[in-house]
């Protein structure tokens, strides 16, 4: 069933398309001249044990209206039943929160299981959501995070050994794999968002069905036996079935849920799976499509999005678009289309978000909510910080009329967005796309399918009738595909290939997957690593693989670290790396009202800030600068130190005779993400750990402290090589550029067109990299990523001298 009538499909009402939107168009309502005041509800965290209970009380309410609620008896039953069941329930309906703790009181599953299998695990795809979640569900238990109720994320686990309900990323449960593949602490494991078919979750369906057999389970259903063929898979399977005995596991019980009907695959997965499908709380939409095909999307989304704000009754609107750029760039015209009709006498400025914003911990700034005009604009996409993206989950202020979020595919069923009656849907998602003949993965804008065009619309029904409106033709709709494609089809599978290895899988071409991938990805990953030097020709990983699987980041950035003691800069790799896990450091903010652009517009502020710290020979030196100005000019007190351990703190901090600034004033002086350099900080810690342990605790007895110094980036730059030698692209001669004709001289040597090394490809650097329109542009360079929009752009590109490849990579490039 479709969450939307089926009657309502297909309505036609031809969308007008404005060039220009005639301010005096809207409507003057009354209740728009009121006065309005921020009342953004700021939470104490050090709630007391009585505020906690009165929370739980009135959170229980809401609990019990929830529509799984009704299931609650029957979930607990078809599990006791069955080893596995698969949920099928819209987004809101309780699934992610209600029913791990429903298992968790039944008493049947995690308690009294004796030293192992205590615990329920529930996977997510998403770190904000693993975080949201466990948050969500301690304060309905009446428990601080980290007691009955935890998460554990990459680089920020808050669990104790007594933690029973667990929220994780399902990389971090693939990691915990590799050293417990019977996943002995778990009496059940809930994979949740399954629909989405994320990578790690797709391999998690082969793990966690390898951890079931092992504890009794027929996967295959009584009439096939599991064959025994003699290999080295079978064997540690054999090993690992001997191991539970052993250790009297109980059976791992699985529970699936999904937001779509499309569970076919999971079904076939696991024969003989229990069903429960519940019902959800829907109303009626209304879809809409173009007449004509859109030429602009934006454009087109902000005609429609105006026209919502001008001529439709009250209700909140969503905007799916593709990408962070193209979400940026509509909340920008946005703001000034309503700047523009103004109609309020007093309204909020994005200075007083600023502060409501300040107020929940972050020193963002408008860029990711303001208010124009009575209208709250906020945005919603995967590398914005937890606390900025929490903000389009926010009550709309007293006075403020209309909500308009603009979401990537993150809002489409990972998230519930109470009170939308609008949705705006663009038909495009932004992929990850992996090409098997060049090996080179890319992020391209795709349309999406005709399930994700479904998911869209219910986004509009959640608490009353609403409409859709397609920024497409309903030929072009006919025309999608019916479901996307997993991720496990599209990406450069050498991370998985690593981590199966790293779990013991001997043959991950025979592994046991949900969907198999090509064969053609399955070898390309293994020619990767073999590049790389973590795989022998026999398959088995060799010494440097082991230890780069032993490193929760991309087998890349693990070969990468793992070169840094050859060339004495581990200090200085550890933080370049940990920069780049967290994304978005440099700051760049939207406009602040005046002129984008102009000479008072925060963009032009933050890119006066972020020159100090530019480095001429790119990205990865100049984040590099940016951390080290920070461990300078910047004081940092962890919030989780004792008060008296935090004054005392920054109490020697100021008697070192230095001006420094606090941490966050810091960031905001310099237009630095404070969460994301926090994360830096954090993940830098976490890698070291790992990398300086000694061999027998698990680490990789790296000198941790090595440096190159400041002075001697040479060595630095040596190691980037090293590292990144497979994406490596040097510059089109000037020759061909002129006989090709395109582009004057002067053009050609500011931008800069490159070739990629392996693989042959034409690619741009992209305009947020230090090396953009450098004149002369460097003449060889090498990568951390490849992105497809209209062009092909690299990023996180570093300047490097042609002959260090022959010197790091002898068996790739000879000398000319
Ligand atoms: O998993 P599913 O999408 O079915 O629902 P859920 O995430 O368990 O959410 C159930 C209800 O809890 C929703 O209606 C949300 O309003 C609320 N919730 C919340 O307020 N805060 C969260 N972090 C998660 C859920």
């Amino acid at each position: 069933m479709l969450p939307f009538e089926e009657e309502d499909v297909g309505t036609k009402i031809p969308l007008k398309r404005h060039s220009t939107i005639n301010p005096s168009s809207i409507q003057q309502n009354g209740h728009k001249k009121k006065k309005i005041r921020a009342s953004f509800p700021v939470k104490n965290p050090s709630s007391t044990g009585s505020e906690m209970q009165k929370r739980k009380s009135e959170l229980s309410k809401i609990r019990t209206g929830l529509p799984v609620y009704q299931f609650k008896r029957k979930i607990n039953q078809s599990l006791q039943d069955n080893d596995v069941l698969l949920v099928v329930a819209e987004t809101g309906s309780g699934k992610s929160t209600q029913i791990p703790a429903y298992l968790d009181e039944s008493n049947l599953f995690c308690r009294n299981q004796g030293k192992f299998a205590r615990s329920i695990c529930v996977t997510q795809p998403r770190r904000v959501a693993a975080i949201t979640v466990a948050k969500r569900v301690a304060e309905e238990q009446g428990c601080t995070i980290g007691s009955a109720v935890g998460y554990k994320v990459r680089f920020d686990d808050s669990t104790q050994p007594t933690t029973r309900i667990i929220y994780a990323t399902d990389g971090m449960l693939l990691r915990e794999s590799m050293s417990d593949p019977l996943l002995s602490r778990y009496s059940v494991v809930v994979l949740d968002e399954s629909h989405e078919r994320s990578l790690q979750t797709d391999i998690l369906f082969g793990v966690v069905s390898r951890a079931m057999v092992a504890r009794g389970y027929d996967l295959k259903g009584a009439d096939e036996e599991d064959e025994d063929d003699g290999s080295m898979d079978a064997l540690i399977k054999r090993r690992m079935k001997e191991k539970a005995q052993q250790y009297s596991l109980p059976r791992l019980k699985v529970v699936v849920m999904s937001a779509t009907l499309d569970t076919e695959t999971f079904k076939n997965f696991f024969k003989g799976a229990a069903t429960i499908q519940i019902p959800g709380r829907v109303f009626p939409v209304q879809v809409v499509y173009t007449q004509e095909p859109q030429e602009d999307y934006i454009e087109s989304a902000l005609v429609t999005a105006m026209q919502i704000h001008q001529e439709a009754d009250d209700g909140d609107v969503l905007i799916f678009l593709p990408g962070q750029e193209e979400i940026e760039d509509l909340a920008s015209l946005l703001r000034r289309h309503l700047e523009a009709e103004k109609t309020l006498e007093e309204a909020l400025t994005s200075r007083d978000i600023v502060q409501m914003v300040q107020g929940m911990g972050t020193n963002l700034d408008g860029k990711v909510a303001s208010i124009v005009d009575g209208v709250m604009i906020c945005v919603l996409y995967a590398a914005l910080p937890p606390e900025a993206q929490m903000l389009a989950f926010q009550p709309k202020p007293a006075g403020c009329v209309r909500k308009i979020i603009l979401a990537t595919n993150i809002a489409e069923t990972s998230v519930t967005l109470d009170g939308i009656r609008y949705v705006v849907d663009c038909g495009k998602h932004k992929t990850r796309d992996y090409n098997g003949k060049t090996g080179m993965e890319s992020l391209t804008v795709k349309d999406i399918s005709k399930a994700q065009a479904a998911q869209r619309t219910g986004r509009a029904g959640r608490l009353s009738s609403g409409v859709c409106f397609r920024l497409y033709t309903e030929d072009a709709y006919d025309a999608l595909e019916e479901l996307s494609v997993p991720e496990i089809l599209r990406v450069n599978l050498a991370q998985v290939v690593l981590m199966l290895k790293g779990m013991g899988v001997h043959n991950p071409i025979k592994f046991d997957y949900l969907t198999p991938p090509s064969m053609d990805s399955l070898k390309k990953a293994t020619q990767l690593l073999y590049a790389l030097g973590a795989l022998e020709k026999s398959m088995e990983l060799t010494a440097h693989g082991k230890k780069m699987a032993k490193l929760p980041v991309d087998p890349v950035y693990a070969h990468l670290l793992l070169q840094s003691s050859k060339y004495e800069c581990t200090a200085e790799m550890l933080t370049a790396v940990a920069m780049l896990s967290a994304e978005n450091i440099m700051y760049r903010p939207g406009s602040n009202g005046a002129m984008e652009g102009g000479p008072d517009s925060l963009s032009t502020k933050a890119a006066l800030a972020h020159r100090r710290f530019v480095s001429y020979e790119g990205d990865l030196p100049t984040l590099l600068n940016v951390y080290r100005a920070w461990q300078r000019e910047a004081i940092y007190v962890p919030k989780r130190y004792s008060s008296k351990a935090q004054k005392k703190l920054q109490r020697d901090a100021q008697a070192d005779g230095q001006q420094k600034l606090f941490h966050g004033a810091w960031c905001q002086h310099n237009f630095i993400s404070a969460r994301a350099l926090i994360r830096a900080h954090d993940v830098r810690h976490q890698l070291s750990v790992i990398c300086g342990n000694t061999v027998g605790q698990r680490g990789l007895g790296m000198n941790v402290h090595q440096s190159c110094g400041e002075k001697d980036m040479e060595q630095f730059l040596k190691c980037v090589c090293a590292g990144l030698f497979l994406q490596s692209a040097s510059r089109i001669s000037k020759s061909k550029e002129v006989h090709k004709g395109s582009g004057s001289l002067e053009g050609f040597q500011r931008g800069g067109r490159f070739k990629t090394k392996v693989g042959n490809a034409e690619v741009n650097i992209h305009p947020t990299s230090t090396l953009f329109n450098r004149n002369p542009a460097p003449k060889c360079v090498v990568y951390t990523e490849l992105l497809v929009t209209k062009k092909t752009y690299i990023r996180g590109v570093t300047q490097v001298r042609e002959e260090w490849l022959v010197d790091v990579a002898p068996q790739f490039f000879s000398k000319v």
